[in-house]
């Protein structure tokens, strides 16, 4: 596995695998590798010859006064967990190579990306958008494969291929959870032993709620108001609590199928969000 700090070492180590014939399959991180970001690579393996890497902490996805500068950093861990998987080539460039001073572009994706996270971190998916759209550039893979735990993030970039027309295939993985149901995340570092504890009621609120669709055909309205309580009892603090159509994330009619509830909660200093995503049976029609 070779490291490369620069677009043009990673340009160069690219051009020999594709005159040879080879693909690309990528999988973009902000590191601190957990068996999350693993699994991503295991699958991309399957996808392509070759698998590359980009470790990249993107100070634009981050607003003033979140973690930007604490984020956790583990950039020579993260190379041997990588070597140890497969993967072919780690990208691990400096902001400066990534942000030249005068860069006077963005990649917005309007609409989905002003709700739910977008909400909360405003500038957060133009941060992402941007991010990937020049990792893109830069690999040129065949295909791309992000983690579904970020369900919205991974519906803007799907956006932003398709009204792009960016020839890449984007692959979203299962979240990988702890046994507990927690799901993994780089800043499940930052909980304290007693939040740990209660973490897992996060996922536990999602299956509630999945559960009050499918069994009890709940209205809608009523089981996001139950969550929202259920997460302040237990001592979060949620941001939102969402039942969506999971093909565009709007809020879904009781007549959707294909469903996926989004939530995102404060715990103590940390922000965690899951999902869990199910497909609902038609309402049979008797008439
Ligand atoms: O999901 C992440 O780790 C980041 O948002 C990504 C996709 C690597 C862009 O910085």
């Amino acid at each position: 596995m070779v490291t490369v700090k620069t677009v043009s070492d990673l340009q160069v180590a690219i051009s020999m695998w594709r005159q040879a014939g080879e693909s690309i399959a990528f999988v973009p991180t902000m590191g601190n590798l957990h068996a999350g970001h693993l699994q991503l690579v295991h699958v991309a393996k399957t996808k392509a010859d070759r698998v590359v890497v980009s470790i990249f902490v993107n100070p634009s996805q981050f607003g003033v006064g979140e973690d930007f500068a604490s984020y956790p950093r583990s950039e020579q861990e993260d190379q041997d967990k990588l070597k140890a998987v497969g993967a072919d080539l780690v990208f691990l460039p400096p902001v400066a190579e990534m942000y030249a001073p005068n860069a006077q572009t963005m990649v917005s994706v309007t609409g989905i990306s002003s709700h739910y996270c977008g909400a909360s971190r405003p500038g957060h998916f133009n941060g992402v958008a941007t991010v990937v759209c020049k990792l893109f550039n830069m690999v040129q893979p065949t295909v791309a494969v992000f983690g579904l735990k970020d369900f919205q993030q991974i519906t803007v970039i799907q956006a932003m291929v398709r009204d792009l027309n960016m020839p890449v295939q984007i692959i979203g993985v299962d979240t990988v959870r702890e046994a507990s149901g927690l799901a993994m995340s780089s800043r499940n570092s930052y909980l304290s032993a007693a939040e740990k504890a209660i973490a897992p009621l996060l996922y536990q609120s999602l299956n509630i709620a999945r559960d009050a669709v499918l069994i009890e055909n709940l209205p809608y309205a009523a089981i996001e108001q139950q969550a929202l309580v259920f997460l302040q009892r237990a001592g979060f603090q949620p941001e939102y609590f969402s039942i969506c159509r999971s093909s565009d994330l709007k809020p879904a009619a009781q007549s959707d199928t294909d469903l996926v509830v989004l939530v995102a909660a404060r715990l103590g200093k940390t922000r965690l969000i899951d999902n869990i995503s199910f497909f609902k049976e038609p309402a049979m029609n008797h008439g």
